[in-house]
């Protein structure tokens, strides 16, 4: 990326390095009313969150693996900025979930899947790692915006039966920092898209339709937590979170299929994740 738009990128991230250093745990009160209504409700919300932010370690392995020569500020996004602030959020979520009796999330941090190591090799040429890196992006904004998504509904549902303490120094903290991690990545999505060739388009788009997950789901098992977290907060096949999720992934990819809210295989994935759900409590 050359100009004025990579000149705009780096400033945001070294703004957000800046403005949001990682959230200690000691500025957090762990304080709650009912310990038990608080574990019953939302425990397993907690502990899905807790999970996906710790595993932002086996994220950095993977975009290292899928990435061989990245752009510089993408390495400081994903080293200064993004790994250190998730880390904790992960922490934190972690700690709560275990003060309220639960065992810690159980997470991979390590593993990186053949697919991805296939990826690597292929972007050692530096056209198919556009693609790899377009795909990047695509999952950065989805998995950010189903964050802050998640983290609004979970607040107003902790406010709502009482638990401020947890809403106000836990939740919303945390979700401050969202959006500027979704900033990163919509404008990396755009500026890249703009470059990219049409053969390169072609490729992104067929391998997104096949690659899509919801954040977080690597297994039917995580499927299933995923439908159960989306049940308890409240988002079904007619709330407009996916359509959200996806908002600018439809822009760039699909703008020429008109009339469609949500990709396909978004749509399908949410509903799939909330069947999942239901079969495993049935
Ligand atoms: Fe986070
Ligand atoms: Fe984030």
């Amino acid at each position: 990326m050359r100009g004025t738009a990579g000149d705009r990128l780096l400033a945001h991230v070294q703004r957000l390095g800046e403005e949001h250093p990682p959230i200690s745990v000691e500025t957090v009160d762990f304080s709650v009313v009912d310990a038990a209504g608080l574990e019953r409700r939302f425990g397993h919300v907690l502990d899905y969150m807790a999970r996906v932010e710790l595993e932002v370690d086996r994220n950095v392995l993977e975009l290292t693996t899928m990435l061989p020569d990245p752009p510089e500020v993408d390495v400081i996004f994903y080293r200064d900025v993004w790994q250190p602030q998730e880390t904790q959020h992960g922490l934190i979520l972690d700690t709560l979930q275990q003060r309220l009796g639960r065992p810690p999330a159980t997470t991979d941090l390590d593993r990186v899947g053949p697919k991805l190591r296939v990826l690597g090799a292929l972007s050692h040429l530096p056209a198919f790692q556009d693609v790899c890196r377009m795909l990047y992006y695509l999952t950065g904004m989805s998995t950010e915006r189903s964050a802050v998504l998640a983290y609004n509904l979970l607040h107003d549902g902790l406010a709502d039966t009482g638990e401020q303490a947890i809403a106000s120094t836990v939740v919303a903290p945390i979700r401050r920092q969202e959006p500027g991690h979704y900033a990163f990545y919509q404008l990396s999505a755009r500026q890249l898209w703009s470059e990219l060739a049409g053969w390169q388009r072609f490729l992104v788009r067929v391998m997104r339709r096949l690659s899509y997950a919801p954040v977080g789901v690597n297994n039917d098992e995580q499927r299933a937590d995923f439908g159960d977290v989306m049940a308890t907060l409240g988002i079904d096949e007619e709330s407009d979170f996916a359509a959200q999720v996806t908002r600018v992934e439809m822009q760039l990819l699909w703008a020429r299929d008109r009339g469609l809210r949500v990709p396909p295989y978004v749509a399908r994935a949410f509903h799939d994740a909330l069947e999942a759900s239901r079969a495993r409590a049935a």
